[in-house]
């Protein structure tokens, strides 16, 4: 099996379950036109994400890494009403494209983008007492998960859910031998969970239009 035909199967399913609408696929290519890296999830792991989110009734939810605000949008749209994504990113040119197109989606009034380094605005909303979030996901820069991680769980409650993208790097977390910082981030990452009993994980890998990677997801118990 090669990368051509793990293309063909999620356009397969973007096909068939509709998952690539007006709004996301001009958000897409606000992000190309905008030079953006093409390093956005793909539209199945934006809906496993979305409900994921609509199954825990998420109101609140925390993303660490927003880049063109892609994954944003697919979290967003699973919000009520009342709902709230805080969505941290770091590069300013990353933040503007997010803005317009959270603004393209309609999700201005719900959205919250911090320009920020990701653990200075976490520890910022530990520090005001930000109320708990419903769910947490981490896409940023995988050296930092494991302090994402630390953070996170403050800003968690029992029920919160915590998913992490990029966990497989084609295959290289099973490498003890790894030398990448990304892996090894992931590895450091991966270890905490498995050793924090306050949480319950598993990892899952996938193969897709971004080829062999996976993703994590814990529950704070
Ligand atoms: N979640 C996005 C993709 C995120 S790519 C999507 O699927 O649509 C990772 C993003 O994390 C990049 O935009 C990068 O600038 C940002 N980032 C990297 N290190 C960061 C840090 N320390 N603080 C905040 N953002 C960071
Ligand atoms: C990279 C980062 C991501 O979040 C991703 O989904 C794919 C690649 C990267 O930095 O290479
Ligand atoms: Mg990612």
């Amino acid at each position: 099996m090669d990368q051509s035909t793990f293309n063909r199967v999620d356009q397969y399913y973007v096909d068939l379950f509709a998952l690539n609408d007006e709004i996301m696929q001009k958000i897409k290519e606000n992000c190309e036109k905008a030079g953006l890296p093409a390093i956005s999830i793909s539209p199945p792991l934006g809906m496993m994400l979305q409900i994921l989110a609509r199954s825990i009734k998420a109101r609140r939810i925390l993303e660490i890494g927003t880049l063109g605000g892609y994954s944003g949008t697919w979290l967003a749209r699973a919000l009520p009403a009342d709902g709230r994504l805080v969505t941290l990113e770091f590069e300013k040119k990353h933040a503007e494209v997010a803005k317009k197109n959270f603004a393209l989606s309609g999700f201005e009034n719900k959205v919250q983008i911090i320009n920020d380094d990701a653990a200075a605005a976490m520890q910022t909303l530990i520090d005001q007492g930000s109320e708990k979030f419903d769910m947490i996901f981490l896409d940023a820069d995988k050296q930092n998960y494991v302090n994402y991680l630390r953070l996170g769980l403050q800003l968690s409650r029992p029920g919160t859910l915590i998913v992490a993208d990029n966990v497989v790097r084609k295959g290289e977390v099973a490498n003890p031998e790894c030398q990448d910082e990304s892996v090894r981030g992931i590895q450091r990452f991966l270890k905490e969970l498995a050793d924090n009993k306050a949480v319950q994980t598993t990892a899952l890998q996938t193969t897709g239009s971004k080829g062999y990677d996976g993703f994590s997801v814990s529950l704070v118990l």
